[in-house]
């Protein structure tokens, strides 16, 4: 699927393509279900592969971890099967995309990712890490309003692992999360990807309502 096609859709309009891709990576093989209407169904992301290659392992103990914009689940399924204590929560909008990660966990044995709309993910679980090749494309008012949704979710001393391509706008936008109180720094760059690392925003006093 082109860039231009919005992968973003809830129901997406083409029809379905069926077809199947391979994630592997130096720790692990998983083969993933794909299809047309959804992100990079042809193969895995080239921003993705980055992000899972390049990013910190995620905890040995039990975490709730967040895959926001799972598509088909190629992030959520390495960071379940990398972490297998804790929960991965696997959201997304498009509801084809939402139906191909819930079976690729279920076919690779992943029973510690949960797949759900944003809207269902109860109020008070909060993540101690966020990893999302985000979707840029939505728009920058649309992406900021996204971010900052879920960045205000991270647990304290939580981190979000974003992969953004150079072009599409990394740059300006590490500089906006800095600038509205989420410290970000760039963990690496390769091929016009760059790896951004954004802290959870520190809550203040004054933040707690203590004078
Ligand atoms: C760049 S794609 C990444 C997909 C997948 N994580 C991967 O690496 O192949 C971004 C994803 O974000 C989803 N998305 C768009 N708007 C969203 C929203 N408001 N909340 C959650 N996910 C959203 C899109 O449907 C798309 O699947």
């Amino acid at each position: 699927m082109t860039g231009d096609q919005q992968y973003w859709t809830s129901r997406p309009e083409v029809g379905s393509r069926p077809d199947q891709v391979t994630l592997l990576l130096p720790d692990l093989e998983v083969s993933l279900e794909t299809d047309s209407g959804v992100f990079s169904g042809a193969r895995i992301d080239r921003g993705t592969r980055f992000l899972l290659m390049k990013g910190p392992q995620p905890t040995e103990g039990a975490a709730e971890l967040l895959d926001l914009g799972c598509g088909y689940g190629p992030i959520a399924c390495a960071l379940a099967a990398r972490s297998p204590r804790s929960r991965v929560w696997a959201v997304d909008v498009n509801e084809r995309a939402l139906d191909l990660c819930r079976s690729n966990a279920a076919s690779a044995g992943l029973d510690n990712v949960v797949v759900t709309t944003p809207d269902d993910i109860p109020d008070d679980v909060t993540f101690n890490a966020i990893w999302s090749n985000p979707p840029i494309r939505i728009g920058k008012e649309a992406l900021h309003d996204l971010l900052s949704t879920w960045l205000d979710r991270l647990a304290p001393g939580g981190t979000a692992h974003l992969v953004v391509q150079r072009h599409l706008g990394s740059d300006s936008l590490a500089r906006w999360l800095t600038d509205e109180g989420w410290a970000t720094q760039r963990r690496a760059s390769r091929k016009g990807f760059r790896l951004l690392d954004v802290a959870a925003r520190l809550v203040t006093p004054t933040d707690r309502g203590q004078p």
